[in-house]
């Protein structure tokens, strides 16, 4: 072979490298953004199960519900909980295990519960649950995801709506919109037919200020959201009512529906 055609195979030779190089570091970040999509989706989905299945006593943002269960969005749980429990592996596979096969006996008093029905369900398939083995790894990657807040890495900005713009106009048109979306799916009002899985909201502006003695009619559409079994309107049974109240929403979303439902008289 003669010199000129060695050199022209090398060059050709090194480009090819290049070329599958170049290729190959995409294909990389390509196979890395996928997967961070996927495991966004999972969250996703973790918090549609977890609203499902978790917050009737885990709380809606994991903050627990006094004897119901134990606070999960929470500094201790990240940070102390494994060492106490004894638990050698990782924090995910301990929401993981702990969801799988529920709980019969509490760790702590305050749960305690009868000592006949488990304190906890199982959620696993095999041990008699509603739950594929996907969907309580999508539910403990949700409830991991708070460990940024719970930690303090990230600070929420408080978002401190004066009461004043409750009775704005653009606010309440907002809040009208996030009932259509959000709401209305289980709720009718006189004007607008909803679902049938919640009672009707006809005149709730009055008569929320008198569920709950303490409450204001503000204070208590937002605990029917947030805490949706804190009080349960006559004729719904929290145990046998899988859907509940509520939705994932924004503090700006969830604070222009009660402007616009305490219109509602
Ligand atoms: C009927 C109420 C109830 C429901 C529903 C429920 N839990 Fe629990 N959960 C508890 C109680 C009670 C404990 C036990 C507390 C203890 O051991 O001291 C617990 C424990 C846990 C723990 C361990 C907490 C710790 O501090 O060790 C995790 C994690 C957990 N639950 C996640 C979930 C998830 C996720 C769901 C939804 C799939 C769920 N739970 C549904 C009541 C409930
Ligand atoms: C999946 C069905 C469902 C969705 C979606 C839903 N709710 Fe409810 N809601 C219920 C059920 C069931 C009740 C009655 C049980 C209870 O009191 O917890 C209820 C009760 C309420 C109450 C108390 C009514 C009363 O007469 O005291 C208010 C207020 C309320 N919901 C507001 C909302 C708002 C606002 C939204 C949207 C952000 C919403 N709900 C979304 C099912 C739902």
């Amino acid at each position: 072979m003669e010199g000129r055609e060695r050199r022209r195979l090398t060059f050709l030779g090194l480009a090819l490298c290049c070329l599958l190089f170049i290729v190959g570091q995409q294909e990389e970040r390509r196979l890395e953004a996928a997967a961070a999509v996927q495991a966004g989706e999972a969250v996703v989905t973790g918090a549609r199960l977890y609203s499902e299945n978790c917050r009737k006593c885990h709380g809606s943002r994991g903050e627990g519900l006094g004897q119901l269960g134990p606070a999960l969005a929470d500094q201790h749980f990240f940070t102390g909980r494994m060492a106490e429990v004894g638990w050698l592996l990782d924090l995910d596979q301990y929401v993981a295990a702990t969801v799988a096969g529920g709980r019969m006996m509490a760790t702590r008093p305050l749960y305690a519960g009868n000592g006949t029905t488990a304190v906890m369900p199982p959620w696993a398939l095999d041990q008699g649950g509603p739950l594929r083995v996907d969907e309580i790894i999508a539910i403990s990657r949700f409830v991991m995801h708070w460990r940024a807040t719970a930690l303090g890495t990230i600070i929420l900005p408080v978002i401190d709506l004066p009461p004043a713009d409750r009775g704005d106009p653009a606010t309440i048109k907002a809040g009208g919109k996030v009932f259509s979306t959000l709401c209305l799916s289980c709720h009718a009002l006189p004007d607008l037919p909803g679902g049938q899985g919640g009672p009707t909201l006809a005149g709730i502006g009055v008569a929320a200020s008198g569920r709950t003695p303490g409450l204001s009619a503000t204070e208590y559409i937002r605990q029917s959201v947030l805490i949706p079994d804190a009080f349960v309107v006559e004729g719904y049974d929290e145990k046998t009512d899988t859907q509940g109240c509520g939705a994932l929403l924004s503090e700006v979303q969830l604070e222009a529906v009660t402007a616009f439902l305490l219109q509602r008289n």
